[in-house]
């Protein structure tokens, strides 16, 4: 492939965040099919790039569709919270992160994320131990009503759990799909569309990279370093926006206390968005992928040691 087939989301509102940008290193989390990557390098021609992605398949075409900018790119497979940790050494300036899936894991029938998938896989990386297979065959009812329910949103939780459990096992994403349709009515999206979801988050732990890659970002902080998340649920979009938000806090003094005894002087560093950015209609018609992302954006004042 020799053009980028996943179209970045936010693109220009990402550039815009991370104006003005010193010279130094731009930590992209996941660097999927290059495209913020490309958008990066070329805006900010004063940076160093790394990125990280836990799929091969990612890491293998960014290598060769970033191949024009030299050593300017840098490339490394894994999860972001285990890469994150090691880069305390670099000169970092921004850090980018852009959630979920991409449209080619997506698009890709033999990953097993989509409806129509002969498989049911859905892990971003090959590696992990559990797949969506092993989650509807061997989790209770119980454990599959709970994660529809936390990780999809999904009102119909439990009698969705209770079909499945009864006619398992199901070896693809099709029948699995298709079960679902053929007994809960088709509204504006497919009735399987929150339990898909909760399920590719239970496979690959999203909410808990999200929770370690804030840890690593806190040890990470130092004067300057500007970051941006991108989101597409709430349930995602609600860590960022708490942890930001403490980070921004002045006064870390518990709730009950009679008067600040912290100095007030504690902010980690300022919120760059009040509110998310989100897509505008124009982008959201040529991406519809779009429609869902919030952007939000934080910069360190501070060092993770406080200075
Ligand atoms: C939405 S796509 C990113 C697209 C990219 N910004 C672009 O412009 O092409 C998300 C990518 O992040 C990767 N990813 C998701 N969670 C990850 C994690 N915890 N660690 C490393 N990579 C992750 C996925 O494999 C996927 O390729």
């Amino acid at each position: 492939m020799s053009s980028a087939p996943h179209i970045p989301v936010l693109k220009e509102p990402v550039l815009a965040l991370f104006e003005p940008l010193g010279e130094g290193v731009v930590v992209d989390c996941t660097a999927g099919y290059g495209g913020h990557a490309r958008a990066l390098l070329e805006r900010f021609s004063q940076i160093r790039y790394i990125g990280i992605d836990q799929d091969p398949v990612a890491i293998a075409y960014c290598q060769e569709h970033l191949a024009d900018f030299g050593d300017r790119v840098q490339l490394r497979r894994g999860a972001f919270s285990e890469v994150l940790p090691t880069l305390l050494r670099e000169p970092l300036v921004a850090v980018l992160a852009d959630l979920g899936v991409s449209s080619l894991q997506l698009d890709d029938a033999d990953r097993g994320f989509g409806f129509d998938s002969p498989v049911l896989d859905m892990r971003m990386d090959s590696h992990r131990p559990k797949s969506a297979a092993d989650v509807i065959n061997h989790y209770s009812e119980a454990e599959l009503a709970h994660i529809f329910g936390l990780y999809g949103e999904e009102p119909q939780a439990k009698k969705m759990a209770a079909l499945i459990a009864r006619h398992r096992p199901f070896f693809s994403a099709k029948a699995l799909s298709g079960l679902v349709e053929a007994h809960f009515k088709r509204g504006r999206i497919h009735p399987a569309t929150r339990i898909f979801q909760a399920v590719r988050i239970e496979v690959n732990d999203e909410l808990g990279e999200i929770e370690r890659l804030l840890d690593a970002l806190e040890k990470l902080a130092r004067p300057g370093l500007k970051v941006g998340v991108i989101a597409f649920h709430s349930l995602e979009d609600r860590l960022i926006k708490d942890r930001f938000r403490l980070w921004a806090q002045r006064c870390i003094c518990p709730p009950q206390s009679w008067r600040c005894e912290c100095g007030g002087d504690r902010a980690k560093g300022k919120l760059l968005t009040k509110k998310p950015l989100v897509a505008t209609d124009q982008e959201i018609a040529q991406n519809p992928r779009s429609r869902s992302a919030k952007l939000r954006g934080f910069q360190f004042t501070r060092s993770a040691d406080g200075s």
